[in-house]
């Protein structure tokens, strides 16, 4: 039985636990509804690698338990695999620029506590990953939304705010960006745009944050360097994540970056080490190029995915809604017509038997009630014709 907590009790929790709000959403609840669920970014179960993580993690009790199943250091060769995946994309990492982490929301976490105090400026696309933006809001960041277009943050707004932030002697702690299929839009920002994101961080002489869990997962266009490659001034800090690659229920992400910003991050990170037994088991799954196959694999079928709902948003909603084609990535981000509302499209949509996640969950004022996330990489082919058709249905009726 719930109680209701005395107020005695209530005063000590500190401020911010005080002030702090409910998640807005529960991605918990995806798959524990009757409703065909487009909401949240979750992987495809149909293939996670259980038979080879089954076989891992024997491997690691079979060899290495002592050390597996005791408190120890990061695992040097899961470290080591990152370096080398970094090398890879062109970045010369070495030991003291990697930390290992629980998922990239650890990291997501730690940012803020080395870098803000309350009010300190951060600035961040808008629309974005609610999950980054929530634990810089909940620091105490004075967040700053640039808007999007359809290569990303739009840059020219980006100056402006950069420039009105230096009028008024504000430095911003840093730009938090996912320049690469963008969560929630789907968006890739062009070779150029980078370029110039990364000169205006100069600049303005601020850090930048480059979020890249989804990085590997291109199904179309040309690949394209990651600002972290392209950053001669250790002003990025990168970080990604085995959640999108490998299974998001493992919890293991990585960040690289100067080694000063490596220690610190560290140096908040209270428990350690990040998992001596999981990163093992990841690291013996991911020798010899298998994760490499995994990926490749990975793309194949997520393109499949993403075709079939594009096929069946063709199929299924009016022209005048605006849908933006994805490179790789999870999401197909769509826009409204003028006066249709996403909060009574996404009821109509309910009673049609789907859901998916309105734009006013990837803002953080309020804003996005002309817009809708799509996820397709988790539900079965099938569900996602069946929910577009009922999406469709519902804004066909509006
Ligand atoms: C942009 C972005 N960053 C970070 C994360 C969190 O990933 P992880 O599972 O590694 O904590 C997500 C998860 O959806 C995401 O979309």
């Amino acid at each position: 039985m719930t109680t209701v907590l005395s107020p005695h009790i209530h005063e000590l929790f500190a401020k911010r636990a005080q002030q702090v709000l409910p998640p807005i959403y529960n991605a918990a609840r995806q798959g524990h509804s009757s409703l065909i669920s487009f909401t949240f970014g979750f992987a495809d179960p149909a293939l996670f690698p259980r038979e080879d993580i089954a076989a891992a993690s024997a491997a690691v009790l079979a060899t290495d338990a002592d050390a597996a199943l005791n408190y120890g250091m990061d695992f040097v060769e899961l470290r080591d695999q990152i370096i080398a995946k970094l090398h890879s994309q062109g970045v010369f990492a070495h030991e003291d620029n990697v930390l290992i982490s629980y998922g990239s929301s650890q990291l997501l976490a730690l940012l803020p506590r080395v870098f803000v105090e309350p009010g300190d400026v951060v600035v961040i696309e808008g629309p974005s990953f609610m999950g980054a933006v929530r634990s810089f809001a909940d620091a105490g960041a004075r967040l700053i939304m640039v808007p999007t277009d359809d290569f990303g943050m739009n840059l020219d707004a980006l100056e402006t705010v950069l420039d009105e932030l230096h009028t008024q002697q504000i430095r911003p702690k840093f730009i938090y960006t996912i320049p690469t299929f963008h969560n929630p839009t789907g968006t890739t920002m062009p070779l150029v745009q980078r370029k110039r994101l990364l000169a205006l961080s100069a600049t303005y002489d601020t850090l930048i944050v480059e979020d890249d869990p989804y990085g590997d997962l291109r199904f179309a266009g040309e690949a394209l360097p990651t600002l972290t490659s392209l950053d001669h001034d250790d002003r990025v800090i990168y970080i990604s994540s085995f959640s999108k690659i490998l299974a998001p229920g493992l919890r293991m992400g990585w960040a690289y970056a100067h080694p000063a910003i490596i220690e610190r991050l560290g140096m908040f990170k209270v428990e350690g080490s990040s998992g001596p037994f999981l990163t093992r088991v990841v690291a013996n799954y991911c020798a010899d190029g298998r994760l490499a196959q995994h990926i490749q694999k990975l793309t194949t079928h997520y393109h499949n995915k993403c075709q079939l709902m594009l096929d069946a948003i063709g199929r299924e909603f009016p022209t005048e809604v605006r849908v933006i084609r994805p490179d790789g990535g999870f999401y197909v981000w769509c826009e409204l017509p003028q006066g249709v509302d996403v909060a009574n499209l996404l009821m109509r949509a309910e009673q049609r038997g789907s859901t998916f996640l309105p734009g006013t969950r990837c803002f953080a004022n309020g804003q996005g009630n002309d817009a809708f996330r799509l996820a397709f990489s988790f539900l079965p082919s099938e569900q996602i014709v069946e929910g577009i058709a009922h999406i469709g249905a519902a804004l066909r009726e509006m």
